[in-house]
């Protein structure tokens, strides 16, 4: 097991009525930046949750955030926290809604000449505005991480941000607010938290028996409950389960001790920035010819997978672990998800150069746990996914 340092600051309020709790968490005499979406929030009642239980603070609104926070629009809201000179911002919303939020927590406390550098130079942030949520879609893990991912429409380019002053303050987790998630978003919910798990997982084996067995049990817990959250959103106990799942699956614990690879989120990334096509299902495309291509490296935890996770018991080693990646497809798509590029998109051609050049333009020349997938393995393996 390789050494560590694990600290996750984040409070966790989970389950019914917990929105309620709310006004303990918050500093006294804080002025609150609510921010939210598109608008689901008022109309599935969490809008009016969250309001009654701030109702002794003074509360500015912003709404409007996009799937995909968009930088352009944050700016907006970044002008209003420093005129209304806002002290905690609060998340109400899904990973779109919270990473936007991360951003704005640093970009208030920013002091370089353009916020936009603290993703495109990578800048780390050690110090943000203090901010809590409110999760309305399990899925990401934002809520108990200190990553974002911020997108720019102007230049097509979506890029990740993140350091130790940009986890939650507190985030609250009330499982009922899944019944209004639509199918489509349960489906994102489902294969993001999964691949969370198998970026942290899906290496090469360092002896952490109890890292990877929280990693399977994870698994073993989507797989479950997918077939029970998709057929009944408001099946409260499949809900908390599925919640809870996304949660634990990028709140750091998995990832203590053990390599990790990220590059299948990295690729992904682009297929987004470029196509719009949903997070989740970029990673869906994406995942069975990363683990196709790198199968050398990767398939002693394939095998492992295929065995303690779909109890795939027959055949030599080899055989087991491209069972994996049969079955991770098969999962991804009994979620409903297409799982090739060309299903997404008619005008795929090039994508997989164009891409290959941006990770060489960016100096991102050895992706994966060990370093070496290259932007031409990169185009390789956007090629094999179209
Ligand atoms: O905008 P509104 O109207 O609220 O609607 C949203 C949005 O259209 C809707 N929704 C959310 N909660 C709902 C609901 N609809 C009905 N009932 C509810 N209770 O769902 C749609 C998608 O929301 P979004 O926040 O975009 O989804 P998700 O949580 O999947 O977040 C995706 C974003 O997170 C980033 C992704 O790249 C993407 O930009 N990620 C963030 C990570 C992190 N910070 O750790 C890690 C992930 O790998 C990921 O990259
Ligand atoms: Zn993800």
């Amino acid at each position: 097991m390789n050494n560590f340092e694990y600290k996750n600051p984040t409070k966790i309020l989970f389950g019914k009525n917990q929105i309620e709790n709310l006004t303990n968490e918050i500093p006294k005499n804080a002025k609150i930046l609510m921010l939210y979406g598109g608008g689901s929030i008022k109309k599935n009642g969490i809008y009016e949750q969250v309001k009654k239980a701030i109702s002794n603070f003074e509360v500015i609104e912003f709404g409007g955030i996009p799937a995909n926070p968009e930088y352009a629009v944050l700016m907006d809201a970044l002008k209003v926290i420093k005129e209304e000179n806002i002290t905690f911002l609060l998340a109400v919303g899904g990973g779109s809604v919270i990473d936007g939020t991360k951003f704005l927590s640093a970009a208030a406390l920013f002091e370089g000449e353009t916020p936009w550098d603290i993703l495109s130079k990578n800048i780390r942030s050690l110090k943000g505005l203090p901010f809590g949520t409110v999760l309305t879609l399990p899925a990401t893990g934002s809520e108990m991480n200190s990553g974002a991912v911020i997108t720019r429409a102007e230049t097509k380019e979506k890029l990740a941000m993140g350091g130790p002053g940009l986890f939650p303050v507190f985030s609250v987790l009330d499982p009922e607010v899944v019944k209004s998630i639509p199918q489509r978003q349960i489906a994102n919910g489902l294969a993001d938290a999964f691949t969370h798990v198998l970026e942290q997982y899906m290496t090469y084996p360092v002896n952490a028996k109890l890292q990877d067995r929280f990693a399977e049990s994870i698994l073993q817990t989507l797989i479950e409950v997918a077939p029970a959250i998709l057929k009944d959103t408001s099946d409260y106990n499949a809900a908390a389960n599925f919640m809870w799942s996304c949660t634990m699956a990028l709140n750091g614990l998995i990832q203590q001790g053990v390599p990790s690879d990220w590059a299948i989120h990295m690729i992904g990334h682009e297929l987004t920035a470029l196509y719009g096509i949903d997070h989740a299902r970029t990673l869906a495309i994406i995942a069975r010819s990363h683990y196709t291509l790198n199968f050398e490296d990767k398939k002693e935890k394939l095998a492992q997978y295929a065995e303690r996770v779909w109890n795939v018991t027959e055949g030599t080693k080899e055989e087991k672990a491209k069972a994996g990646i049969e079955k991770t497809t098969a999962f991804f798509q009994s979620l409903g998800i297409k799982t090739n590029l060309s299903d997404y998109t008619e005008s795929y051609e090039g994508t997989a150069q164009q891409i290959s050049k941006r990770f060489e333009e960016r100096g991102w020349k050895g992706l994966g746990e060990h370093g070496k997938v290259t932007p031409s393995d990169v185009e390789k393996i956007v090629e094999m996914s179209y």
